[in-house]
């Protein structure tokens, strides 16, 4: 079943949880689609996990361009969520909806992801206006990380709770299909669940939202650099990657790879004029 938008809409009303991983890249995009994982996100996470930067400010259009085409070209089933780089909303609202609409024509996206509440509202206003639909994302939001003096859980104080819940509250009325809540307490990330129509997606922010969100080489333990709490590792890739890296080694130095089946013959006939 294609994911849109409406899908979204209609799994919160039924209350059916979402779920979203990201992906940066054709194969692994087919291998998330085949699963039936409901929307892929080209994370600007691309910034950490795929090019090896220590944050993701320095992640760039033709980045997202390049990765959301191929994550797109994947995708049958699931909704493609292109994320706006950092500095490519934050100037003006018309270079958001110019960035925005790249995403779309050249990356094929379904959709946008940006970060910010209300300050961020006009923005969403104005890439809506364009048809295109926008994920907000509220909490920890990583481009910001300079500005926050790090990574950390968000809404803990009372006044830090009011300003997320009133974040949210913005995104939605300004338009914003879905909110990405990231680093939350679980039980304020439940009740700004229970005030909002559109979707929650989750991610460090307990089982109480509308779905949940990971990056998909945590959830694979195939990024070692750092391991959130909230991470749970499904599979350990790592270990069989390497495994499977070093059989290849030993067999290739043991002349036991490639073998009679993996080769192409030629006649012994045509063999033998050759010399
Ligand atoms: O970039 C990303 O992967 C994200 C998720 C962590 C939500 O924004």
């Amino acid at each position: 079943m294609k994911n849109s938008v409406v899908t979204f809409k209609e799994m919160k009303e039924k209350n059916e949880k979402i779920t979203m991983l990201t992906a940066y890249d054709y194969s692994t995009a087919k291998l998330v689609d085949a699963a039936g994982i409901n929307s892929i996100l080209v994370g600007d996470s691309l910034g950490n996990v795929m090019l090896g930067y220590e944050d993701t400010v320095s992640v760039t259009m033709e980045d997202m361009i390049h990765h959301g085409a191929a994550v797109a070209r994947g995708a049958k089933d699931a909704l493609v969520i292109i994320d706006m780089p950092f500095m490519s909303y934050q100037t003006s609202t018309y270079d958001a909806v110019v960035n925005a609409g790249r995403l779309m024509k050249e990356g094929r996206a379904g959709a946008v992801k940006l970060e910010g509440g209300v300050e961020m509202a006009d923005v969403i206003k104005g890439i809506t206006r364009a048809s295109i639909p926008v994920c907000a994302h509220i909490g920890l939001t990583p481009q910001s990380v300079n500005a926050f003096g790090g990574y950390k859980v968000q809404g803990k104080s009372l006044e830090a709770a009011k300003k997320l819940i009133e974040d949210a509250h913005a995104v939605e009325d300004a338009g914003a299909f879905a909110v990405v809540l990231e680093c939350v307490p679980a039980a304020l990330a439940e009740k700004i669940t229970k005030e909002l129509k559109i979707p929650t997606i989750g991610i460090g922010a307990g089982a109480g939202t509308d779905g949940q969100v990971l990056v998909y080489a945590d959830m694979l333990a195939m990024f070692s650099d750092y391991k959130p709490k909230f991470v749970k590792q499904f599979a350990n890739m790592s270990e069989q990657m390497i495994n499977a890296f070093k059989a290849y080694d030993d067999e290739v130095k043991a002349g036991t790879y490639p073998a009679q089946e993996h080769t192409y013959a030629i006649s012994d006939d045509i063999l033998s004029k050759l010399y």
